[in-house]
C-alpha cells in the first residue's frame, strides 16, 4: 500500500475510535509490582573495538517453540542476563553487575504459556504497511515518537532524552557495530524557515506558507551514553538472546518531542483484537514514517510472534497498544515490546530455520531494568 490521503486515516481512526467505545472495561491496563534491580558492582572494561557490521537478518535465534525445551533460568541466571554494559560517548564501557529482588512467579510468567496455535507464515502477499506523509500526523504523537538510529534501525522515545531500541542495532553479540561510537537519533521535524522575511501580518502566511511545503526531515541528535543487556552477549544467553534484544540510548539533548511510556501485559489476550502497533523507517521508504498493526499470533513470556509486514529499518520500533487508564475513561497507548525483526529460527534445536517476526515484549523484569537505566533509581520503579 503506498501513502494514505488523510481523509482514509481519518476514517480509519474515527473507526476505530467508535469500536472502542462498544468495548467494555476489560481492556484496562493491568497494575503490575515490579521487582527490584540494584547495581551490585561497576567496573571498567577496556574500550570495545566497533569492528562490528549490523546484520543483515538474524539467525539461528532459539525462538518460542526451540525455548520450550529449555530449562527456566535461575534468579542467578536472571541476574546475569540482567547485568549490562554501558559505552559512553568517549568510547570507554563499563560492566554493571545487579541484583534482583522481590520477584514473584507472577512477575515470571510461564514459558508454557503460550496461546493462539501458530499460523504458518506466508506473509508479504499483500503489503500493509503505510506510510505517513502527511506532517500532519508524522510529526505528531503517537507517530512523533518513533525516532531514526543511525546504525539503520528505528527506535522509540520512553522519556524525554532516552530512546529505547533493538541490541542487535549496537551490537552483533561479539562487539559493537563500527557506527555505535558516533551513534546519533534522527527526529523527524517540520522543516521551518524562521525570521527574516519581515514583521507584520505577511510574516504567518509567509512562513505557514514555507512550513506546508517542506517534508519533514531528520533532526540528529548526538547519543551520550548507550546500555545493552549482558543477555544479548554471546555465550552469557544462549538460546536466550532474542529475549534479550533491547538497548536504552540516552541523549546528549532532549528533542522537546513527547514521548510513550512503557507497560506491561500479561498476554496478547488482554489486546483488543491481539493487535499490537508499530512505526519505524523501513528501508525500502527512505525519509519516510511506515506505519502498521497486526494481530500477534503467538507469544512466550518474553516473546511476541507476528506477522506485521515489515523491512529492514524498522528493526527497533517501539510496539505499541491503546487500553484504558485504570478508574478512568482515558485511553492510552504505551509500549509493550520493541520489534527484532524477522528472524531465522532454529525451531527445535536441530538446525532447521523458519522465518518469523518476532518482537521482544517488556516483562516486569525488563521493565524494571529500563526504568533503573533511565531514572538511575529503583524507588521509582516499584510499580508498571
Ligand atoms: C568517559 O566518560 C565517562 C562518562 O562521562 C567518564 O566517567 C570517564 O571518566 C570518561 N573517560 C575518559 C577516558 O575520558
Ligand atoms: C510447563 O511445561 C513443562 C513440560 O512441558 C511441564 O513440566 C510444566 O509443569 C509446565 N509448567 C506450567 C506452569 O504449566
Amino acid at each position: 500500500m503506498g501513502p494514505i490521503p488523510l481523509c482514509v486515516l481519518l476514517q480509519m481512526m474515527v473507526l476505530a475510535v467508535a469500536a472502542d467505545n462498544t468495548i467494555d472495561d476489560q481492556y484496562t491496563w493491568p497494575q503490575w509490582k515490579v521487582p527490584l534491580l540494584r547495581r551490585k558492582r561497576t567496573v571498567p572494561l577496556s574500550s570495545p573495538n566497533f569492528l562490528a557490521h549490523p546484520p543483515d537478518e538474524l539467525s539461528g535465534t532459539c525462538g518460542i517453540e526451540c525455548q520450550r525445551h529449555l530449562p527456566s533460568p535461575t534468579l542467578n541466571d536472571l541476574e546475569k542476563l540482567l547485568s549490562y554494559e554501558t559505552v559512553y560517548e568517549n568510547g570507554t564501557r563499563t560492566y554493571t553487575s545487579v541484583s534482583v529482588h522481590g520477584l514473584n512467579e507472577e512477575m515470571v510468567w510461564s514459558k508454557n504459556a503460550s496461546s493462539n496455535s501458530r499460523h504458518k507464515r506466508e506473509v508479504y502477499g499483500t503489503d500493509t504497511r503505510f506510510t505517513i506523509t502527511d506532517k500532519q500526523y508524522s510529526t505528531k504523537y503517537p507517530f512523533s515518537t518513533s525516532v531514526k538510529i543511525s546504525t539503520g534501525c528505528s527506535g522509540v522515545l520512553i522519556t524525554p532524552k532516552h530512546v529505547l531500541t533493538a541490541a542487535h542495532c549496537i551490537h552483533d553479540g561479539t562487539d559493537y557495530l563500527d557506527g555505535v561510537q558516533k551513534l546519533r537519533v534522527g527526529i523527524l521535524k517540520e522543516k521551518t524557515r524562521r525570521g527574516k522575511e519581515g514583521k507584520g501580518k505577511y510574516r504567518k502566511s509567509r512562513s505557514r506558507r514555507s512550513v506546508e511545503s517542506g517534508k519533514p526531515s531528520f533532526k540528529w541528535t548526538k547519543v551520550k551514553q548507550t546500555q545493552v543487556p549482558k543477555g544479548w552477549f554471546k555465550g552469557v544467553a544462549d538460546g536466550l538472546a532474542a529475549d534479550y534484544d533491547y538497548a536504552v540510548l540516552e541523549l546528549k539533548k532532549a528533542p522537546k518531542v513527547k514521548f510513550m511510556d512503557l507497560g506491561i501485559i500479561p498476554s496478547v489476550k488482554e489486546l483488543p483484537a491481539g493487535r499490537i502497533h508499530f512505526s519505524g523507517f523501513d528501508d525500502d521508504r527512505p525519509g519516510n514514517l511506515v506505519y502498521r498493526f497486526c494481530s500477534v499470533s503467538e507469544e512466550s513470556s518474553d516473546l511476541f510472534y507476528q506477522y506485521c509486514d515489515a523491512k529492514p529499518g524498522s528493526s527497533g520500533s517501539g510496539v505499541y497498544i491503546c487500553l484504558k487508564e485504570p478508574g478512568k475513561k482515558k485511553w492510552k497507548r504505551k509500549i509493550i515490546g520493541v520489534f527484532s525483526g524477522h528472524q531465522w529460527v532454529d525451531v527445535n534445536r536441530n538446525g532447521e530455520q523458519q522465518d518469523y517476526n518476532v518482537a521482544v515484549r517488556i516483562t516486569p523484569l525488563k521493565y524494571a531494568q529500563i526504568c533503573y537505566w533511565v531514572h538511575g533509581d529503583t524507588s521509582e520503579c516499584r510499580a508498571a
